[in-house]
């Protein structure tokens, strides 16, 4: 039996026949689509997903080779049964290089045709769920991959429970190398979305024309240098995830059409006037701040409030340096692991003491991304010894101290220029609250009980000074 929702699209030309499948098909539980035709099916293909395409494969007009090409290249997942009318070995075997799971010889009785189809449904829920089995074996966090265990992840965590399970839209922030990434992964891991796939895309590493044939795909000769069909990211993540990743690049146009696959969950490739329907849950990325970038006008509002319906903010690294000594075990052994059974003997498994204060004293502009390099890079230096000391660590952590301010104030025999000092005092906070914000004036004007305006104020009489 089925899973209650199985799509199956049915082609074949002889209408007594394929009433007949049909209705003993949908006895069984799926839910059958008929087509007369390789023409009405290839169109019907073009707006929805199914899960099960079963054709005639000689079908007058366009064969079922051609739907069962077409059909697999749509949705690679999709699985397609032949019936063959004449029974050659051949065309089984033809139909196999199209894509076709299997095949059925006419006549046929329709217990056989629908063994097939449970057979190839077990297979594929067989081959999702071992991926699934996997990935939760290998899951030894909360949040697979998400390592953390201070106040902020933990409300981190609360929040990725209650999201993951819905279909929500997300907006994750952060600074790079916070793990907007892992987190998205993780997100989709979570989610009864698992058994699909997880799609990425980072709109900033693809140049602005072909984004959008990326994104929604394209037909054979929608431009030059397009020679066949081809999917889109939006339609490869059926079912499952898109990441967009570094959303905030994408020009006006884009964001147009964006918003309206978002709002409508149909879409056209490039070229194509027929409409795809698709079933997606996005999660979007950005480092930079989307609020600010729609008050300059260079992001659509609308789309801003589709995107950001769940925000996720993921807090720098240096705010929350209580996981650095989890993230540096973490990292220890994921590399322990890459170096291979033979070789991982040799490598450190602990950070000394001054090592880990270093490590935590340093404000990482790179985030976790730069711890990760930073502890690779020392197990190569410190190869042979077991523990990882200072001289192993690049020279700016090796130098970094919490910088400290005189903890008392004396008076020096002949005096003090009291303005001077003062001054002197105010720079250095300043720079502090500027270095632990990450250049944030408005959270650096907070540390320091100010507007934000007198901040900028003062910053601009320490320029001219
Ligand atoms: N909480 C975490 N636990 C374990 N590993 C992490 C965590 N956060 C980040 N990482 C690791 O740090 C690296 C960077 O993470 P990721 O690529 O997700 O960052 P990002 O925010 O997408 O950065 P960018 O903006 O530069 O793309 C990855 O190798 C990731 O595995
Ligand atoms: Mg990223």
């Amino acid at each position: 039996m089925p899973e209650p929702s199985k799509h199956l699209l049915l082609v074949e030309d002889e209408a007594a026949l394929r009433q007949a499948i049909a209705e003993q098909l949908g006895d069984r539980g799926y839910l059958v689509e008929q087509a007369d035709s390789g023409e009405t099916a290839l169109a019907r293909l073009g707006e929805f997903a199914f899960d099960i395409i079963v054709t005639d494969l000689r079908l007058p007009g366009v064969d079922g080779s051609v739907v069962v090409e077409a059909a697999v290249e749509r949705y690679p997942d999709i699985i397609a049964i032949v019936v063959t009318g004449y029974g050659t070995d051949k065309d089984a075997v033809e139909a196999g290089k199209h894509g076709a799971w299997d095949f059925v010889r006419k006549p046929f009785v329709i217990d056989d045709l629908a063994a097939r189809l449970d057979s190839a449904l077990e297979q594929r829920r067989l081959k999702s769920e071992n991926a699934y089995l996997r990935a939760q074996l290998e899951e030894r966090y909360r949040f697979e991959g998400v390592v953390g265990k201070g106040r902020a992840m933990e409300q981190l965590f609360q929040l990725l429970e209650t999201v993951s399970a819905t279909n929500s839209t997300i907006l994750i922030t952060g600074e790079t190398g916070t793990g907007k990434e892992v987190v998205a992964r993780a997100i989709h891991h979570n989610s009864p979305r698992r058994v699909h796939r997880f799609v990425a895309l980072n709109c900033s590493a693809i140049p602005e024309t072909l984004l959008e044939a990326e994104l929604f795909g394209h037909v054979r000769g929608a431009f030059t240098g397009a020679v066949g069909n081809r999917q889109g990211r939006l339609e490869q993540s059926h079912k499952g995830t898109l990441f967009l990743d570094e959303v905030g690049t994408m020009s006006a146009g884009l964001q147009m059409k964006l918003l309206r696959a978002l709002q409508e969950r149909e879409f056209e490739r490039v070229g194509d006037s027929h409409t795809t329907k698709v079933d997606v849950r996005v999660i979007a990325a950005t480092h930079n701040d989307l609020a600010r970038l729609v008050a300059d006008g260079q992001f659509r509002e609308d789309l801003f409030y589709r995107l950001n319906v769940i925000p996720v903010r993921l807090p720098p690294l240096r705010d929350r340096k209580e996981d650095i000594p989890l993230l540096v075990q973490h990292f220890l052994e994921k590399f322990r692991d890459l170096a291979g059974a033979e070789s991982a003997g040799r490598r450190p498994t602990t950070v000394s003491q001054e090592g880990m204060r270093r490590l935590m004293s340093y404000q990482w502009p790179g985030n976790v991304r730069q711890l990760e390099n930073t502890i690779e890079r020392a197990m190569a230096f410190c190869a042979g010894r077991s523990q990882i000391d200072v001289s192993d660590l690049p020279p700016e952590i090796q130098n970094s101290q919490e910088p400290s301010l005189p903890a008392a104030v004396a008076l020096p025999e002949d005096g003090v220029d009291l303005d001077a000092f003062i001054a002197t005092i105010e720079r250095d906070l300043i720079r502090l609250s500027l270095e632990r914000t990450g250049g944030n004036k408005g959270q650096a004007a907070k540390l320091l009980n100010l507007k934000r305006t007198t901040l900028v104020e003062k910053l601009k009489r320490l320029d001219r000074a």
